[in-house]
Formats: structure tokens, sequence, C-alpha cells
């Protein structure tokens, strides 16, 4: 597999129209994928991005806590990344009286900056390819045996790598388990709040902007890495240093021109470019628009509420955000989809699939089964898929209280059972959660919830996947009747009540939860779930898995020496490169590839929470207070290039040809969104913000200009 894998790679090809395309593995870089890099201007070497030996782009590049990406910016371990990555560490230091949120946050010294418990920043040590040894003695394995013969192997891979604990290892799946690569971390825990603008910079235009070009957000946000003993990692300590990190980057504020390279460097999350037309289909017909729908209806009440009460806006402004990123994602995708006529194009792909395994009968008795077989699985796959979505983003996250139903034990024999230690141990993390829950819990905007979301569950699902009790009770009670009889019957929603019971859980209690009506209606929907919904839904993906992986397996050699290929995203590092443009997204439009500070103040509405510019800013603006981050008289802001990037890429260092940072990646424009799927290059342009507005907010704004000390500035 290896050798067909590294011709593939090699393979010869100048690809003019998707040169752009793509999220490359560095060290599967082949010269002609380097070539190109140098043709489009880059002027440093493969080594200096990745190299184990010298110290490289990677050394300052980090996984920013759980979904991000984040990078180094001075000797001092200050680490830049996107407000939005570091919205839930700015929003758990906020309160109505210190509203970080709303007025951002600077420390004016080491001293002040912010520790956040459970952050971390990890550093890639290492890749390597370990596909022989994950597979070794796995020849006359199949079905289940092979399965676990891998699983088995894997572990001990990353356990003899983590080297006791010194790193974090992990083995991941490249081309759907046609390849296997190693990932070796260190994981730095103490990462404190520096600075965060105020929202009104750095999520301007908020939701409602959001994934749209032309862009005004000031998407930033300034942390530092602090280590223990010998620059290694360390729990949080006051006593605790700066990290020295082996590289960090350098800040160009020399600007940016159209047809620039481009090259972000990060952690893109996940893509799906070679499903076939019949998963494309169930995405953008069934799943995106189910799950859209039952969105639709709680950010409505969210919102709502959220208007009406600044409390509940920064309970629930993490929350409303988190909901509203995917909700609007998936319309651009179906949207983008339909446009580039995704299943045509893949069932033209297909017919070329089939065409090319027929020509042998080798091939053919390799790949012949294959697009029926995923054929039937997705038919099969269809209803399973609709109410996994319903369940998935009604009962175990949509509805905040039965989402917390799940904390408590299930069994009374597996609570009889347990030592007391374990006991205690259970009631503290349980009263953690209660706490973390009720912090940022509304009871109002909850039943809300709770009322609507339920109630298109029973609408929309066939009989068959809701358990005959919910059903029942549905019809029997009208919304008032559902929240006097559960709701407001539980003690889950009664934060008193509900942490005298869990400081003093005992059998009596767990009965007692036993018998709540929230628990039960929990328990039965879970229930009901797992036997009718789940068991069948997984076992049909697995199939589908099975099949993807000789599907991929047939797309890598029959492309073999045509076109270079990179694996799906799967959050490990990755390069992806394309140049400086704008679009045009529709008739008669066209989009400049910047913006500028001028736009925000077209934008500015007092009365709009996510457009009410700050007077600072507006008065930097009246008196062209730039400093020396201006251009001929004008405040870049953001730009678009035509990169290929994904969910994960938030945060990721926008580099020039030069291997300086220009700027910060944190979103992608609308009508590109399908790119997860389907890349177009007319249509598929990342934005970042411009490291000039940056610098701008830090030095002209916050006055936190002692912070540029600290950083290597070019002009
Ligand atoms: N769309 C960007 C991303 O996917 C930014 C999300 C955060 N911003 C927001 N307004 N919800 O992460
Ligand atoms: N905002 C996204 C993130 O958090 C990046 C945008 C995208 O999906 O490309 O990673």
């Amino acid at each position: 597999m290896k050798h067909t894998l590294l011709s593939i790679l090699c393979a010869i090809l100048f690809l003019s129209a998707q040169a752009k395309e793509g999220m490359w593995v560095p060290t599967l870089l082949d010269k002609y994928t380097i070539e190109e890099m140098h043709q489009m201007g880059f002027k440093l070497s493969a080594d200096d991005i990745y190299s184990i030996n010298e110290n490289s782009m990677k050394d300052a590049v980090v996984i920013f806590g759980k979904g991000c990406t984040g990078e180094m910016i001075s000797d001092e371990g200050l680490l830049l990344t996107n407000h939005h990555c570091g919205f839930s560490s700015i929003q758990s230091h906020s309160s109505v009286e210190h509203d970080y949120l709303t007025n951002g946050f600077w420390a004016k010294s080491k001293d002040e900056e912010l520790s956040n418990p459970d952050l971390t920043a990890k550093f890639l040590e290492r890749m390597e390819d370990v596909t022989d040894s994950v597979l070794v003695g796995t020849m006359d394995l199949k079905g289940i045996e092979l399965e676990d013969k891998i699983e088995q192997n894997i572990y001990a891979i990353q356990r003899i790598a983590s080297d006791s604990g010194r790193f974090e290892a992990v083995v991941k799946p490249l081309y759907y388990g046609n390849q296997y690569f190693l990932y070796l971390y260190k994981v730095y825990k103490d990462v404190r709040l520096v600075g965060a603008p105020p929202s009104s910079i750095g999520k301007f235009g908020g939701d409602t902007d959001n994934w749209m070009w032309p862009r005004h957000t000031g998407d930033f946000s300034v942390f530092r890495v602090y280590a223990g003993e010998n620059n290694e990692p360390a729990e949080y300590s006051p006593d605790n240093v700066p990290y020295h990190p082996k590289k960090h980057f350098t800040l160009s504020t020399n600007g940016i021109k159209p047809n620039d390279f481009v090259m972000v460097l990060g952690y893109p999350g996940s893509t799906q470019e070679y499903l076939s037309s019949f998963a494309v289909d169930l995405i953008m017909n069934q799943s995106d628009p189910d799950k859209v729908r039952i969105r639709t209806k709680k950010l409505e009440i969210l919102a709502d509420h959220m208007e009406n009460d600044p409390a509940v806006r920064i309970q629930y402004a993490s929350k409303y955000a988190r909901t509203s990123n995917s909700w609007k994602r998936w319309q651009g995708e179906v949207k983008g989809l339909r446009r580039l006529d995704a299943i045509a194009v893949k069932q033209q792909f297909e017919e070329k699939f089939k065409q090319w395994y027929s020509s042998s009968d080798s091939l053919q008795e390799l790949y012949g089964d294959v697009l029926p077989q995923l054929e039937k699985l997705h038919m099969d796959l269809y209803a399973f898929e609709r109410a996994y979505n319903y369940y998935k983003e009604i009962v175990f996250g949509g509805i905040d209280i039965l989402d917390f139903s799940s904390n408590f034990p299930r069994s009374t024999r597996g609570w009889d059972r347990a030592s007391e230690f374990r006991r205690d141990l259970y009631r503290k993390n349980l009263r953690d959660n209660l706490d973390d829950f009720f912090k940022d819990y509304n009871r109002e905007t909850d039943e809300e919830v709770f009322v609507e979301l339920l109630r298109l569950l029973k609408k929309d699902l066939a009989r068959s996947f809701l358990p005959e009790s919910f059903i029942e009770m549905m019809q029997k009670y009208d919304d008032e009747k559902l929240l006097k009889k559960v709701y407001q019957k539980s003690v889950l929603s009664d934060q008193v009540k509900l942490t005298a019971m869990v400081d003093d859980l005992n059998l009596r209690n767990i009965k007692k939860i036993h018998k709540d009506p929230v628990y039960v209606l929990y328990s039965d929907l879970r229930a009901h779930y797992l036997r009718n919904v789940e068991l069948v839904y997984t076992s049909i993906n697995k199939e589908i898995e099975k099949q993807q992986k000789i599907y991929m397996m047939g797309i890598l050699s029959m492309l073999e020496g045509k076109e270079r290929l990179y694996p799906d995203a799967n959050f490990t590092f990755r390069i992806a490169y394309g140049k400086v443009e704008g679009y045009q997204p529709g008739d008669a439009v066209s989009y400049l590839y910047y913006t500028t500070l001028k736009g925000v103040m077209e934008k500015d509405d007092p009365d709009i929470y996510d457009y009410d510019v700050p007077q600072k800013l507006r008065d930097l603006y009246e008196t062209k207070n730039f400093g020396e981050y201006a251009t001929d008289n004008y405040m870049p802001l953001a730009f678009t290039a035509s990169v290929h990037t994904t969910g994960g890429n938030s945060g990721s260092p926008a580099i020039n040809a030069n291997g300086e940072l220009i700027g910060l990646n944190f979103d992608r424009c609308w009508e590109g969104t399908m790119s997860d799927i389907m890349f177009d290059p007319d249509q598929c342009r990342n934005i970042m913000l411009d490291i000039r507005y940056v610098l701008f907010i830090i030095d002209k704004f916050a006055d936190a200009g002692y912070l540029l000390d600290e950083m290597n500035i070019v002009n």
C-alpha cells in the first residue's frame, strides 16, 4: 500500500485550476507541490515549514484548546488566536460587573493575566507514517478481528510513543485508513488570557456577519503560554514562567497585494471530499436541512430571551454563537452544493470510476461492488440519519435540562457497589458540573426551548423512533401542562434543592432522581434511542466506512500519476496555500480582496448590540490616528485568499512568501462553505484578519503597546 501511495504522491502534475484546493501533509509534500508553491511566490523551503532537526514553523503553531489553532508571536510565550477561540475563556471571567465580553480585557502586566483551568496549547513534536506498524499481523484477519487487531496495534504504538506520559501520542487514519500517522504533542496546561478587544470589535457584526464577506470583525485575542521547570509543561502554578518557544513568527506590516502568495498552517478539523453521490445527496437534501430546521427554532427562542435580559445575554452568548455557527454554515453548504450541481458532478465521477474498473477483471473484482453497496447502505441510512440528527440536536444537546440529566448515575446497583472514595469523587464532579450548568442556565429560556423542540421531535419523527410513553405524554398535555407536569415539577431545574441533593448523593436520592419527571423523560428517550436508532445507525455507518476505504483506495489508484490527492482533514497539522484574491459571488457582483476600518463606520449602529462601535474607535477613525499601521491613509482590516481551510483553522497563521505573519485566519466566505465537500476555485475564499489591524487595536485602541515590545515586527 505504502508504495502505491508514495508513487501517487510523487505523481507528476501541474494543476492550474485546482491549484488552490488541498490541505497537505507537510511530511508528504512532493517536489511538485513545493515547485508550485515557489512558482506562486513562496521563497522558503519545505524544511522551513516542517522539520524535526531544525526549528521550523510547525514549532510556532499550536492546537489551541479543543478545536482551534494558535501561533507564537514572541519569545515570551505570547500566543495569538481568534476572539471566538478565546471566547469561552473570556466569557468565563465575565460577569455583569466585570463584563469583559462587552468591554474587553487587557492585562497591564503579567500579574494581571487570567488563568484558564481547562485550556491547553499543544505543540507538535513530530509526526510519522506508522502504517506498517498499525497493520502488523493483520494479513489474514477480517471483520471484527481485523478491527480489534488494528486497535490493539494503535494502542501499543501510542503507549510506547507517549514515553510514560511525556507526550500526548495520537495515531490517526488518513485516506479512510489507507494510511496511518502518529502525532506526538507536548501539552502545555497553563495558558493565561492576556487580552481581548471588546466584542464590539472582536465579534463585530456578530452572527449576522458570521461567514460573510465583506467582513469587519477584529476576531483576535491574546494569551500567554506558561511553563514549569526547564521550559517543560506544568500544571498551573503562580511560580510558572513564560514559555520560550523553539520558534515564533515575525510579524510583517508590509501588507498585501492581489495575487500575493499566502499560506495557512494549522489544524483543519474535518472534510469529506471523497464521498459518493449518495452521501452528498443525503447531506444536502436531508441532514443539513433537518439540523437547520431544529436550530432555527432554538435560535429564535434564545435571541428573544437574550434581547430582553442582559444577564441572559451573557449566559447564553457562547451557546448562541455555537448553535448559530454551524446552522449558518450548513445553509451555505447546501446552497454551494446546489450551485455546483454536486450530485451530478459526483455521478459523472462515478461513471468514470466504473469505466476504469470495468477495464480489467482484477479491478472489477476489487471495486465492482463498492458503488452499489454504497448506494444501498445510504438508502438504508436515510430514516435513521433523520432520527439520529433529531435526537442529537434535541435530546442530547438541544434542551439544556435533558442534556444535564445525563450526569446522574443510571444504576443504583453500580452506586451500591462503588467504594466510598469513588462516590465522593462522583459527588464532587457532579457538583462541579452542576455549578457550571447553572452559571449559564436560565429557566424561562430553557422551558421554552423544551416545549418547542419536543413538539418538533414528536411531529417530525416516525412513531417507531419514539417511545410510546413520550407520544402519549405529548398528546395528553398542552404546552402549559407539559411544563407544569414535567419541567417545573423536576428537581433538576431547582439549583438550591438539587445542590443539596448532590452534596449528599446517596441511594435514596438517586432513587428519587430516577423518579423525577425530567429524568424519566430523558431516560425513556435515551433507552429508545439506543435500541431503535443508534444500534442500526452505527452499524450502517461502519459498513459505509468500510466501503469508503475501498472506494478511496480505488480513487487513489485510478488517479495515480494524474492528480495529486490530499487526505481529508482530520484535525492534524496541514499546509494550505493560495493567493490573495477577491471573488464574484453572483451576477454583477464583484468583491474586493480587502476591507478597511471605513466599513466598520458604515455599519455603525448604536441601537444594535453587534454593530455598536466603541466611541474610542470612532475617535481614532475620525482623527486618522492609525499610527504606522495604515497605508495610503486607510486602515486595513480583513482580507480574502483562495486558500482551502475549514473549521479548526480558526486562529491559524496566514504567512507570506517570506514566512512572516501577515494575518490570522478566522472564517470562510458563505458562498464557499461547501468546500468541506467540494471545492470551487471560483467561490471558495478564506477570510483573514490583517495583522496590521491587530497591532493597531492593541497599540492605539487598547493602549497595550507594551505587548508590541515583545514582538518582532518588520516593515
Ligand atoms: N464562522 C467562524 C468559525 O466557524 C466564526 C465563528 C464564531 N463567530 C460567531 N459569530 N459565531 O468558527
Ligand atoms: N471559524 C472557523 C473555525 O473556528 C474557521 C472557519 C472555517 O470553517 O473555515 O475554525
